[in-house]
């Protein structure tokens, strides 16, 4: 098989680390790079899953690297055709994604202006929180097109919702389809009118009152994991959302995927990063895909594009 290309992730705590694993566990890439300030982090991680390599039987290469706070070590990025921005602080318990903001945004701003130097051709995946204005900051700071920058909340929040579904109905997971979109927090719109179990639409199979349950679990779903951990947030949900956004990236592949994407007329919304699905090939975003929404769940993007892009007009002066 031949594997090409070079993805890196920055960040290498657990959110990080897991999502490099994946990704050349997939074995399609030449060279998966992994870097952290933490001295010997992302280096002794890289080793570790090198050495994985005769047992899981996968070709491609893990490279850690070390960076500094005046972009010593990024020299190991150069090239990448796909970055994925981990690093920042994860949530402690009873924090919201929006407390993060003012430390993430410094941490996040630093990473981008490295981005732009040394992998100015490459597609960003976001993943650091808060989710939607770390992406917007990534696009300021980076001045990529658009298309290029995009960030993982909805694949992530969907999944939780489809566990969530089968969990209740006790059906396989293969069999149910949801679909979360907005933003990633309060404002989240899962889409029930989006939901079925073997094709049947969930609406027919749960009441509405079990439905909203779920819904609100689904939307404080982070929290959930967040308050059993206590010393972090999810990661391995999370990193599987990523690497798959990754590889739909490296791979072309037109997979439609619910992703924090930059919205410009579609559902009447414009100039705002927002979860919606969107086609994903090279270059990143090919194009914002609508779907039909009930005029709740339409009323309810339309809020929490209006929350968003508040915030995210906010993060330019942080
Ligand atoms: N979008 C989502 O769905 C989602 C889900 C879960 C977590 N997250 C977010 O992802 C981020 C990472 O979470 P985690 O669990 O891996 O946290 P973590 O604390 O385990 O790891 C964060 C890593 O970032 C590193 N770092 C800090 N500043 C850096 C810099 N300037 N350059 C490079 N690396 C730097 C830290 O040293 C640390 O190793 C958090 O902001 C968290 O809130 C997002």
């Amino acid at each position: 098989m031949a594997r090409k290309g070079k993805v890196t992730v920055v960040g290498a705590g657990f959110y990080g680390s897991t999502t490099a694993m994946r990704l050349a566990e997939y074995d399609i890439f030449e060279t998966v790079v992994l870097t952290d300030i933490i001295e010997g982090k992302p280096e002794g991680l890289a080793l570790d899953m090198n050495q994985s390599r005769p047992i899981e039987r996968f070709e491609t290469k893990v490279v850690g690297k070390t960076t500094g706070q005046d972009g010593e070590g990024y020299e190991a990025i150069e090239g990448s055709d796909i970055i994925v921005i981990t690093a920042g602080l994860p949530r402690k318990p009873g924090m919201s994604r929006m407390d993060l903001i003012e430390v993430n945004a410094k941490i996040v701003r630093q990473v981008a202006e490295n981005v732009a130097k040394y992998a100015p051709n490459s597609v960003v995946i976001v993943v650091s929180n808060p989710l939607d204005e770390m992406t917007a900051l990534t696009q300021l700071v980076t001045g990529f097109p658009r298309n290029r920058v995009m960030g993982q909340a909805g694949m992530l929040d969907t999944a939780r919702f489809s566990h969530f579904v089968a969990e209740t109905l006790a059906v396989p997971i293969a069999s149910v389809q949801t679909l979360t979109l907005g933003s990633h927090g309060d404002t989240m719109v899962p889409v029930p009118s989006r939901c079925t179990v073997d094709g049947r639409p969930l609406t027919d199979l749960l009441p509405a009152e079990e439905i909203e349950e779920l819904v609100t679990r689904t939307r404080n779903g982070g929290a959930e994991v967040v308050a059993l951990l206590k010393t972090g947030s999810a990661y391995y949900a999370p990193s599987a959302a990523a690497a798959r956004m990754a590889r739909a990236v490296a791979e072309d592949s037109g997979a439609v995927l619910p992703v924090c994407a930059w919205v410009d007329g579609e559902y009447g919304i414009s100039g705002v990063y927002l979860g919606v699905e969107a086609e994903i090939g090279a270059t990143g975003v090919r194009r914002v895909v609508e779907t039909d929404l009930t005029d709740d769940e339409r009323a309810g993007l339309a809020e929490a594009a209006e929350a968003v892009r508040a915030k995210q007009a906010d993060v330019q002066n942080l």
